[in-house]
């Protein structure tokens, strides 16, 4: 981390509520692999989000563990970028109180995520799940980051993040970096296979529409094979072919092929022929990430010592930002 020529700051972060996502891998983790060359990254378990659902204790313990060495699985490297647990620095929780009182009610009542979620968790909308939010802008601008890799969901809570700097900056003078949504072009909506007008995600209902990064080659096939495509039977990527157009993305993200060289490929050949090729490229695009998975859950002590030692650090890092937005605010230090 300690360069002499200062180099950009990258920050994200993703949920340990349940098992990693094709979804979350295409989107997101995956680049933030790729930007530990060239930038100061700095990656969270945001497991202090996770709690704005219900979690059952022992199950949330293992998610976390798990989580973490699934994103040093896929290739976070703990030598190369800092790589903590949310909840072990306390900054985040006090940013996100003295951000809450910047940020206004109207603009988190549009927050499409909270309208999807509590329609989905209609028993339980609690003030938690609506001010999540905050806590996420207080996670990016700790940290003074110039840019977050996310999936497109993510992308109006980076533009909050950003009014919300841009607010306190305004008030206050230059507090906080106004940070930059990071989206790949292909990969930023993974969308389920078996409902591609919606998201991939670990809560769909329908198993088969989930691609999970520890399913077996056995199970990825199965989901892959029974994906819902539509009557046209022609490889092709085009306006109304949603499933298609969705496999053809993730073919393309795993194997770096272009869209044309896809098409090309798979001219006269039918869809059953298609997704057994996509199901085979992602199963081998996952095995080595299984396989460190597996080397790597088995150590919980060396897992313990590398989030210790960036929790630390990242309790260092994002003090003096919160030290100085106190300051300004008025507080007493
Ligand atoms: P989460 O945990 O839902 O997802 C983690 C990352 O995966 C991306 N993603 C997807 N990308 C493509 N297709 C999909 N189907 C898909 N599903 C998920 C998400 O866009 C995200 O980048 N609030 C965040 C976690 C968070 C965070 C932050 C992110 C907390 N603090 C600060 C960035 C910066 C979330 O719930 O992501």
């Amino acid at each position: 981390m300690e360069n002499e020529k200062k180099r950009e700051v990258v920050f994200s972060a993703i949920q340990p509520s349940g098992t990693i996502t094709l979804g979350n891998y295409l989107g997101a983790v995956r680049n933030w692999v790729a930007m530990q060359e060239e930038y100061d990254c700095i990656y969270a378990l945001a497991d202090l989000h996770t709690i704005t659902v219900k979690q059952e204790p022992a199950q949330m313990r293992k998610n976390i563990i798990d989580a973490y060495a699934s994103i040093m699985a896929c290739g976070v490297d703990v030598e190369k970028s800092l790589f903590f647990i949310q909840s072990h620095v306390h900054t985040h929780a006090e940013l996100a109180w003295l951000l809450s009182c910047y940020t206004q009610f109207g603009e988190l009542s549009r927050m499409t995520q909270f309208k999807d979620k509590s329609a989905k968790h209609a028993d339980n909308i609690n003030a938690g799940l609506f001010t999540y939010p905050v806590l996420m802008a207080a996670d990016i601008l700790l940290y003074q980051a110039d840019k977050v890799p996310v999936g497109a969901d993510q992308k109006q809570h980076i533009e909050l993040t950003r009014d919300i700097a841009e607010r306190f900056n305004g008030r206050y003078g230059n507090v906080f970096k106004v940070p930059e949504g990071f989206i790949p072009k292909n990969g930023a909506r993974v969308m389920s296979l078996q409902d591609p007008s919606k998201k991939m995600s670990k809560s769909d209902e329908n198993v088969n529409g989930c691609v999970h990064l520890l399913d077996t080659p056995e199970t990825i096939m199965r989901k892959f094979k029974r994906a819902i495509t539509d009557s046209e039977a022609c490889v092709r990527y085009a306006e109304g072919k949603d499933g298609i157009n969705n496999l053809m993305s993730i073919y393309s993200a795993v194997t770096g092929l272009t869209f044309e060289q896809i098409e090309h490929d798979f001219d006269g050949k039918g869809y059953g022929d298609f997704k057994v090729a996509v199901g085979e490229a992602v199963v081998e695009h996952l095995r080595p990430i299984q396989e460190r998975y597996n080397q790597l859950v088995k150590d919980k002590a060396y897992l313990e010592e590398c989030y210790r030692k960036a929790d630390e650090i990242a309790t260092k890092i994002s003090r003096r930002t919160v030290s100085k937005a106190m300051k300004k605010i008025g507080f007493v230090l």
